[in-house]
């Protein structure tokens, strides 16, 4: 197989469908990873008859579930053996407080732990292709400091609170993982898309039925899924950007993560936590 092959969660709606229309664009064999086939299987279809490309393929893995990752990664690998581009896009905003059956607060699954299990899953894919990259969806709407009480449990619990440090952990992981991956020819940017008109904005709002017209309005704000796109493909394919890896970009352009994000105790910190949490440890599968 000669074609340079691109992984994308959450492809089946708002920036990470545009983001995939774009990868197939520049010539990418773009894997849709999605919650189930049927959404895989219809975005393939439509996404194909849009760019008359048929360069789209259909995967499934519900993100909360480790042992679906590990599945859908072990499918890639046996059919492509390499990953050039993995794009770390699925993310939720919950507007009340949920646990995934393993019992972990489920911003934190999807958000965070979900971005490292299918990094580390597709890793020994990434590791054979040349000139990697790894974009992580995070947003400026991120905390600042680590804080793991933010997922504790249901007392006190906030759903922007809960985002903005998963966002948070978003950072951290590029950050750490760029700096374990150099001399490997992988690069690991992180990318904030700006205020997008999507579905997840709705989370933001309270599920009270007296909202749901607020709930609709927020779908006024922002701007398209195609716009929001952008930088997520500039980070993903431009040649300008080659060998560039750990940073944070915005608008199209390098921008500052809070100083925290940085810092080798709080990434080591974060990692080892995350081990715990999650049972994954992204320092895994590196050396060798
Ligand atoms: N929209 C914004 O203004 C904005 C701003 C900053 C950052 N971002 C970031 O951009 C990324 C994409 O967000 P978006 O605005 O495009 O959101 P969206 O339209 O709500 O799309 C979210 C995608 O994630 C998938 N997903 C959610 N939970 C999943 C799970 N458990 N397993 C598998 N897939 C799951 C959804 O699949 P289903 O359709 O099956 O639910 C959907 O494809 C996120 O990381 C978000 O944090 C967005």
């Amino acid at each position: 197989m000669s074609s340079r092959v691109a992984v994308i969660s959450g492809a089946n709606r708002g920036i990470g469908r545009a983001t995939a229309k774009g990868l197939a664009r520049a010539g990418f064999e773009t894997v849709l990873l999605c919650r189930t086939l049927e959404k895989s299987e219809a975005t393939v279809e439509a996404l194909s008859a849009e760019t008359r490309l048929e360069r789209f393929l259909p995967a499934v893995a519900e993100l909360t579930d480790p042992e679906a990752i590990d599945a859908a990664a072990r499918e890639i690998l046996d059919r492509f053996g390499q990953v050039h581009l993995l794009v770390n896009n699925a993310g939720i905003v919950n507007p009340e407080y949920r646990e995934t059956s393993e019992g972990i607060e489920e911003t934190l699954a999807v958000n965070h732990l979900g971005y490292v299990r299918l990094t580390s899953a597709l890793l020994p894919g990434l590791l054979r292709g040349r000139g990697t990259r790894i974009v992580n969806v995070t947003s400026e709407a991120h905390a600042k400091t680590f804080d793991p009480s933010d997922f504790a449990g249901p007392k006190g619990w906030k759903r922007h609170r809960a985002y903005m440090q998963s966002k948070f952990l978003n950072l951290v992981f590029t950050f750490d993982l760029s700096r374990r991956l150099q001399g490997k020819r992988i690069a690991v940017n992180a990318v904030h898309p700006g205020l997008v008109a999507t579905r997840l904005l709705e989370g933001f709002v309270a599920p009270n039925p007296f909202l749901a017209p607020v709930r609709v309005l927020t779908r006024l704000m922002g701007t398209s899924e195609a716009k929001g796109a952008r930088t997520s493909l500039r980070v993903a394919t431009d040649p300008i950007l080659t060998g560039v890896t750990g940073e944070y970009f915005k608008k199209g352009e390098r921008t500052s993560p809070p100083d925290e994000s940085r810092d080798r105790a709080v990434q080591d910190r974060v990692r080892q936590w995350t081990a715990e949490v999650g049972g994954v440890d992204w320092s895994e599968g590196i050396e060798g």
